[in-house]
């Protein structure tokens, strides 16, 4: 199917889209407090194992789905198999899921812009970790500012997807990563900042359970923004001159680079604040603004434009989720782009406040016993994204023809791909069966069961029903 799609600027502009889109919150934010929370360097490694095996396959997976029939998720899927354009409605849904909770964290990113520049480095480590706390928990402040960021996203997307995001992604995101070198230097010269490195690269499994590596696998997904179509929808969007195994790996690459700054920028620092790896979410919050603090008028200027790269990093991403629904909204349901904009915002930002209300007025829901913002996290994450990935490989290994597949990742044969036995073997063996063992002992171990079991009921009720779907 032939259809007109509208094209990156550049090379480097898809790079960086698909860049932008992998490299955010999930990195900065998820990434350390993840490692922090499951015990340091076991589950990086796990994670990176992940990211190696199932993550660049998957992403490969993907563009090629999305380039081969010029369509995003939803009619990318159809395209090859209606029994399974479930997976596509899947990926629509885990993108409403993310988008409940990831522009309060957003809403974060930009409040503390304003921060940096009122008086927050002045304070000591105790007295920032007070400050965010009760920042977060407020009623009122963190609404406001995730309803900026929301509105920064529906502004963005509905022009459409070059212009702005392009030029926007070249310039904050190689500025993103230079901060972080930086931060990572002052981190590692604070003294007692060594207990972090060993922290950070000397592996104690003794910590390892079913749950870590659910926990690993899930951050592999959200971290390359995989197993719900945003990188079929982008692919979509890529010539045809471009090689997708390459860009595949160069996107993970730069992704986990990222993340694994992103680690050594924070976790000596906290040891040398004498501080304990399971701060949660706060992390990056607390742990970064200290370090900022401790380079006087310097930690100002730097500290105000890490926040503005981390909320640029943070756009990037978020415009990539919306756009996997309004394209569904688009070329599935003849919506226009304003339309589908406006509409997907609304419900994302009612998704969101109710989200930011459980950080503190509202309590954990009844029976699930998690709060708004946390099922949504959990079902996103260690439900949706990890199943979605596995039915991708399903069909891409099991359903689209192994020719096709072979033409589409060769350019019709003009460029090489020396592995593709190797990853259609793993798409199509090893891929599938991994991630089930995975879901299955995360399952036996994790606490939120109940959770986990409601977001596998929704998925099997969406396979059931997937031919009536359209
Ligand atoms: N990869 C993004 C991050 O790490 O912050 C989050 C994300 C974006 C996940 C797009 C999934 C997605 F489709």
């Amino acid at each position: 199917m032939e259809i007109k799609r509208e094209n990156w600027g550049s090379r480097l502009g898809f790079v960086l889209a698909a860049a932008g889109s992998a490299v955010g919150l999930g990195n900065i934010w998820r990434f350390p407090y993840l490692t922090g929370e499951n015990g340091g360097s076991a589950f990086i490694l796990i994670y990176l194992v992940f990211v190696i095996l199932i993550g660049i396959s998957v992403m490969i997976a993907e563009f090629s789905l999305g380039r081969s029939t010029g369509l995003a998720a939803v009619g990318a899927i159809k395209t090859y198999s209606h029994r399974f354009t479930f997976v596509g409605a899947m990926g629509v849904i885990s993108a409403f899921l993310i988008m409940g909770f990831y522009p309060v964290v957003g809403g974060w990113a930009l409040a503390y812009i304003l921060e940096s520049v009122t008086g927050l480095y002045a304070l000591s480590p105790e007295a920032i970790g007070d400050t965010f706390g009760n920042f977060i928990t407020g009623a009122t402040q963190p609404l406001i500012w995730m309803l900026v960021f929301l509105a920064l996203n529906i502004l963005i997307v509905a022009k459409g997807i070059k212009g702005g995001i392009e030029k926007a992604a070249k310039v904050l995101m190689p500025t993103l990563f230079i901060l972080l070198i930086f931060i990572s230097i002052r981190s590692l010269t604070l003294e007692g900042a060594g207990e972090g490195l060993s922290f950070l690269f000397r592996p104690d499994f003794s910590l390892v359970t079913g749950q870590t590596f659910l926990a690993a696998l899930g951050q592999a997904f959200f971290s390359l923004s995989l197993g719900m179509g945003a990188m079929i929808t982008y692919g979509s969007y890529l010539s045809k001159k471009e090689t997708l195994p390459g860009n595949a790996v160069i996107v993970t690459v730069l992704d986990v680079g990222v993340a694994l700054l992103a680690g050594i920028a924070m976790f000596p620092a906290l040891f040398a604040f004498g501080m304990t790896p399971d701060q949660g979410p706060g992390l990056v919050f607390v742990v970064i603004p200290g370090v900022f603090a401790e380079m006087g008028g310097l930690g100002v200027l730097f500290g105000t434009i890490f926040f503005i790269a981390l909320s640029v990093a943070a756009l990037t991403s978020s415009i990539s989720l919306m756009e996997v629904v309004v394209s569904y909204l688009i070329d599935q349901r003849d919506m226009q782009r304003k339309k589908a904009v406006y509409g997907t915002g609304v419900v994302m930002a009612i998704m969101s406040i109710l989200a930011s209300l459980s950080m503190g007025v509202f309590g954990p829901l009844p029976v699930l016993n998690v709060g708004v913002f946390d099922l949504f996290d959990i079902l996103s994450d260690k439900v949706f994204l990890g199943l979605g990935g596995m039915f991708i490989a399903i069909v891409t290994g099991w359903v689209v023809n192994k020719e096709t597949l072979r033409k589409e990742l060769t350019n019709d044969g003009n460029k090489s791909f020396a592995l593709f036995e190797v990853w259609h073997f793993l798409i199509k063996w090893i891929i599938p069966p991994a991630i089930f063992i995975v879901a299955i002992f995360g399952i036996i171990d994790i606490e939120e069961t109940a959770v986990m079991l409601l977001g596998i009921a929704i998925v099997a009720l969406l396979a059931i029903f997937s031919k009536k779907l359209h």
